[in-house]
């Protein structure tokens, strides 16, 4: 294949006052960011939706193969259905398939089974990772490999919870295990795996988080 042409680069430089306000800004508005158990069902704009969207959509990926499908769920039948087949998959991982030190490791969060938002929540978005490319013709089937599928997907997912976050929604970032039952409700291809389901929404007014501490910058970084 040919090299891609050179365009140039779009960055405004930012005058040096400009530049910390901003940065500090943003730390401060990402420090308000929590995962929110605790949702309401006030209609939220379609658009901060799309938008946070266009956002993860924006990311990197390995060899620009964006790897990634959101799935937007609004419709309150498919939101049961998850739900229903979500509480059963986290039943069974409470009660049997979670070692002993796993739900210790929980039990300061006071999580459970019961997961109430993912109906309350106006929209589910739920991350797929491609995890190859597919091509079907009538007779034939063509598959291309993908680089760093759970990197790529990550990082857009980053943006995806950062842009949600700014447009002043509430997120959970919910791994019910395993998450095959997404797949099989929203119908995907072969090549498609759930990543993560993240209920979003207005916080219910009452909303509470458990009050846990962030490592501080001197336990995160290090300089050489
Ligand atoms: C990959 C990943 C999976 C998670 N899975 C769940 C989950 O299934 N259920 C849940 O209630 N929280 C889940 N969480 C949320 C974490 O418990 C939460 O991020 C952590 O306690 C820190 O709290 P904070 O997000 O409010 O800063 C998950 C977070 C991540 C990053």
């Amino acid at each position: 294949m040919k090299p891609h042409k050179h365009v140039l680069l779009n960055l405004r430089r930012m005058p040096p006052a400009e530049q910390l306000r901003v940065s500090r800004e943003f730390v401060d508005r990402m420090a308000a960011r929590r995962s929110v158990r605790f949702m309401s069902s006030e209609p939220v704009p379609f658009e901060l939706i799309e938008n946070a969207i266009r956002c993860a959509s924006l990311a990197p990926s390995g060899a620009n193969q964006q790897p990634w499908k959101f799935v937007v769920v609004k419709d309150p039948e498919i939101k049961r259905r998850i739900r229903e087949a979500a509480e059963a998959e986290e039943r069974e991982s409470y009660e049997h398939r979670m070692p002993q030190d796993w739900l210790e490791a929980l039990a300061p969060l006071g999580t459970d089974c019961h997961k109430e938002f993912l109906e309350v929540a106006p929209y589910l978005i739920v991350v797929f990772r491609i995890d190859f490319g597919l091509t079907q013709t009538a007779e034939d089937e063509f598959r291309t490999k993908h680089y760093y599928v759970q990197e790529s997907v990550g990082i857009a997912t980053g943006f995806l919870l950062a842009a949600l976050h700014m447009s002043g929604l509430a997120t959970l970032t919910h791994t019910p295990s395993p998450m095959g039952f997404l797949a099989n409700i929203l119908d995907r291809p072969k090549n498609e795996r759930p990543f993560l389901l993240l209920p979003v929404g207005f916080p219910a007014p009452d909303a509470t988080v458990p009050d846990i501490a962030k490592k501080s910058i001197t336990e995160v970084m290090e300089i050489r």
